[in-house]
């Protein structure tokens, strides 16, 4: 039985989307979790953040072209992932001819349905309002939302914010916005310290304790690796171990 389905989104690039799934993801696998990490953006390149090869991808799970079991690659222990490329955005235009609309949107959760023997799924969603983002909103029962406190964090999260409340309240739906994740913060600037005190006025418990600007966290996935193989004693570290433990304690 999957107990977590957990959707990282935000329609903005560049917020810390795939560096929170990596460290999220990796971090509960540490902790015996067994999780299942899915690359719903084209251009995000998770495969490449943990150093993963892969033959078959979301877009042949999608277009029915290789198995579900084809498709998860061997991460870590205890962590797999469903990769994504560019070969993505000609699998989406196919998707949209293959039947009606109503069943294009739940393509993903078809496939996705011998999906067994894993505590959490992880999808890393891309920056955009598709098809494929759809696919994966009717499947998450719960979504994370990165923000970065160093750009209009707070005008940006209340349009995420207001999008996905309007997009819950769509028929088939069932997911939560269950976290804010303040992200590249830096304590030592007034603003990002202002943006954190609105953020939590705004949106109170709901808001994780903020990940730092490090620059441990920029060099890991260069170096596919995650943050606690690159650098176990950083703040990103550290950061992102917080970020795990009050996931868990969430659920
Ligand atoms: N807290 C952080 N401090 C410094 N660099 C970060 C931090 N979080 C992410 N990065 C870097 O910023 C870039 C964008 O992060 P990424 O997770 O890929 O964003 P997204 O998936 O939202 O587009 C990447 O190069 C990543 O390594
Ligand atoms: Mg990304």
């Amino acid at each position: 039985m999957i107990k977590r389905t957990i959707g990282v989104l935000n329609y903005k690039g560049g917020t810390g989307k795939t560096t929170t799934v990596v460290n999220l993801a990796s971090g509960l696998a540490e902790r015996g979790e067994r999780v299942l990490c899915v690359d719903l953006d084209a251009q995000g390149g998770l495969a490449t953040y943990l150093d993963v090869h892969y033959t078959y991808s979301l877009s042949h799970l999608l277009l029915g072209q290789a198995e579900l079991a084809a498709c998860i690659v061997r991460a870590r222990d205890n962590l797999d992932i469903i990769a994504c490329d560019r070969t993505l955005f000609q699998a989406e235009g196919e998707l949209w001819r293959l039947g009606n609309t109503q069943q294009a949107r739940y393509t993903l959760t078809e496939r996705m349905r011998g999906v067994e023997g894993y505590d959490y799924v992880i999808f890393d969603f891309s920056p955009s309002i598709s098809l494929v983002s759809e696919n994966g909103l009717l499947y998450v029962k719960e979504i994370l939302v990165p923000v970065a406190t160093n750009y209009l964090a707070l005008v940006g999260t209340r349009q995420v914010i207001d999008t996905l409340k309007a997009i819950s309240q769509l028929p088939g739906h069932q997911f939560q916005l269950s976290l804010i994740i303040p992200t590249f913060f830096q304590g030592r600037l007034r603003k990002d310290r202002e943006v954190m005190r609105l953020l939590r006025q705004y949106f109170s418990d709901k808001v994780a304790h903020p990940i730092r600007s490090d620059v441990k966290l920029s060099e890991a996935p260069g170096h596919g690796m995650t943050i606690y193989e690159y650098a176990a004693n950083s703040n990103g570290a550290a950061d992102y171990r917080r970020l795990v433990e009050r996931v868990t304690k969430n659920g």
